[in-house]
């Protein structure tokens, strides 16, 4: 590991100066390269950051601090080892694996070995709920890691295994196809067709296509593209929020590998339809083994005069596609909070308006979509909006791909219309016995038995794309303990009803699973749930309790059959 040297890390910063930038919103590129390079970031790293950038250094200390793949205090080990602690992988007997990696390493969690060759920590979903328990040894991901796995890989991490050639992405596991998934056009025709429209046409063909926002939140598309279009702004910006961090949810994952063209050729049209210059994909860092990936996509294209000034001969038409990583926080997930960490800042959610079609990066109109909205938006462009429309339902038109997990015969990602039932969808990934399903990840919906003939859609149960099965004998609060473990790690802490509501909801679970808890607790620890729906500030938080109360409510008897009768 390097000697720190003053003089070294300020000709190392301005380098990064001239690869990123030297205002704002290079500080967490610089900040990463800087990790990498040096195993952490002491206090002499920040302050000279702070300097080269012209920020307080209490600035940067609290960027830092914000982000869990940043490391101040200690140096960490040559390999990270970041074993996912969520639903999913839970349920696989992540609790073993994690003993066994202990016992391997003669360290506990969140400790570095006397060598400093490896650190083991927790981590949050790590996208690979259908393969689990998974682990990320720096940016290589090992799915499937029993007990009996770690040894090996302990022992290949010890030979220098990650110096040799390891795999672009992990398999991708699509056990349904459908009009998304299935190749019926190539990439490129879609910009093609694009670019021979007028703005307002390919608008007109989101907007008769009912195409809603599949990152969860099923906001009309064309609105949203419309809006970005009418703003006024020096310069506009198109976003594709690669932040997947949503427990169970891993479809993206597998898009960004198996759809490169067609993301790429909707962030295209999107930034032509709304007049942007400049896009950017927000990748998570539990992905970065996909970055350089998408790097070589983004060469090709720039050879074919796909990207760059004068797109496909189209005179004034100039697009660039940048990839800013994210550094291990689920909250930049939220629009806002992803905006604020390409500017540089600590993920906080902005207050909502102005909305980011209006005021977004650095001040300026700016559209940020779900990667499956923009694979889908080229994909109606190229092949018009009738397939698309005579699919799914009323309010929900079109196909969704979910990424299912948990307890069922044949996880992985399934491409479905919207509309199916909850039924139709177990009995197709093999999970019929389920005793419930979560849907929509930790923020969604704990569906039980008795409403499996609900339907997947935005106007009955909406979802992001995760779909997590619960067998018969699992323990319903065991898993509103994990939602809410994750939800306060996770919370960015800026509003009291998320960071102090949800810790005391999880005091309160965690009495009712030893049954030391009143029925009136119980009651109140509902109340508080409800508040916290109401209070909080962003989606995070309104949401962190979903989870938990319909728990309550659909599993009342399993959780009162605890507490003694009096
Ligand atoms: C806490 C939180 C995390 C989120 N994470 C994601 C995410 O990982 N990916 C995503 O596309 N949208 C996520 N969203 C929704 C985004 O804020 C935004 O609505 C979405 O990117 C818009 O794209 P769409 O209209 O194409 O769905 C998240 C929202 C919240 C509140
Ligand atoms: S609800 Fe939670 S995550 Fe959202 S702003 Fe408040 S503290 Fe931050």
């Amino acid at each position: 590991m390097p000697i720190i040297d003053r003089q070294e890390i300020n000709q190392e910063i301005e380098k990064l100066k001239l690869r990123f930038g030297a205002d704002r919103s290079a500080l967490l590129p610089i900040l990463q390269d800087l990790q990498e390079k040096y195993g952490y970031l002491p206090d002499i790293i920040l302050q000279e950051t702070a300097h080269a950038l012209g920020i307080h250094p209490v600035e940067v200390e609290g960027v830092a601090s914000f982000y869990s793949f940043f490391r101040t205090k200690e140096r960490q080990g040559k390999y990270v080892i970041r074993l996912c602690q969520t639903i999913s992988c839970d349920l696989a007997g992540k609790t073993n694996t994690a003993r066994q990696l202990e016992n391997e390493l003669g360290i506990k969690f969140d400790e570095t070995t006397r060598d400093h060759l490896f650190t083991l920590e927790y981590t949050n979903c790590l996208g690979m709920c259908d393969q689990g328990p998974a682990v990320l040894i720096n940016d290589r991901l090992f799915s499937q890691v029993t007990p009996d796995k770690v040894s090996q890989i302990i022992a290949d991490c010890r030979q220098d295994f990650l110096k040799s050639e390891f795999p672009e992405a992990v398999p991708s596991n699509i056990k349904k196809t459908g009009p998304i998934l299935d190749n019926q056009i190539e990439a490129v025709e879609p910009l093609t067709k694009a670019l021979s429209m007028s703005r307002s046409e390919i608008i007109g063909i989101i907007r008769d296509s009912g195409l809603k926002g599949r990152g969860g939140a099923g906001f009309p598309t064309a609105v949203k593209w419309q809006l970005a279009g009418a703003a006024k702004g020096a310069k506009k910006y198109v976003v594709c929020n690669a932040d997947e961090g949503e427990p169970g949810t891993f479809k993206d994952r597998m898009l960004l590998y198996e759809k490169t063209g067609f993301l790429l050729d909707g962030m295209t049209i999107a930034a032509y339809a709304v007049g942007a210059s400049q896009g950017f994909i927000y990748l998570r860092s539990e992905y970065l083994y996909l970055r350089k990936y998408l790097e070589k996509a983004l060469e090709k294209r720039q050879n074919q005069n796909l990207f760059g000034n004068n797109i496909l001969q189209k005179e004034g038409f100039n697009f660039n596609i940048e990839i800013r990583m994210g550094a291990g926080a689920y909250v930049c997930g939220e629009e806002t909070a992803l905006i604020e960490s390409l500017e540089g800042y600590r993920g906080e959610p902005r207050n909502r308006p102005p909305f980011p079609v209006d005021t977004g990066f650095q001040g300026n109109p700016t559209i940020v979509n779900n990667i499956e909205t923009f694979i889908t938006a080229a994909l109606i462009v190229g092949k018009g909006s009738d397939w698309f429309k005579k699919l799914g339902t009323e309010k929900s038109r079109g196909t969704k791909i979910l990424s299912v997990s948990g307890d069922c015969e044949r996880p992985g990602i399934y491409e479905l219309p919207f509309g199916i039932t909850v039924k139709k969808l177990l009995k197709e990934v093999g999970g019929e016995n389920a005793k419930a399903v979560q849907i929509g990840g930790a923020s969604g919906q704990c569906v039980a038995r008795q409403d499996f003939e609900h339907t997947i859609a935005y106007e009955d149960i909406g979802t992001g794309g995760s779909v997590i099965i619960f067998g018969p004998d699992r323990d319903m609060l065991q898993v509103a303990e994990n939602f809410l473990e994750f939800f306060i790690e996770e919370s960015c802490g800026q509003c009291t009803p998320c960071r102090l509501g949800n810790s005391k909801l999880l005091e309160g679970i965690k009495l009712l699973k030893q049954g030391k808890c009143s029925v009136a607790y119980l009651n109140e620890l509902k109340k508080l749930g409800e508040t916290i729906q109401l209070a909080a500030k962003c989606g995070l938080g309104q949401s962190s309790p979903n989870a938990f109360l319909s728990i309550v409510e659909n599993f009342r008897t399993e959780i009162l059959g605890r507490i003694p009768q009096k």
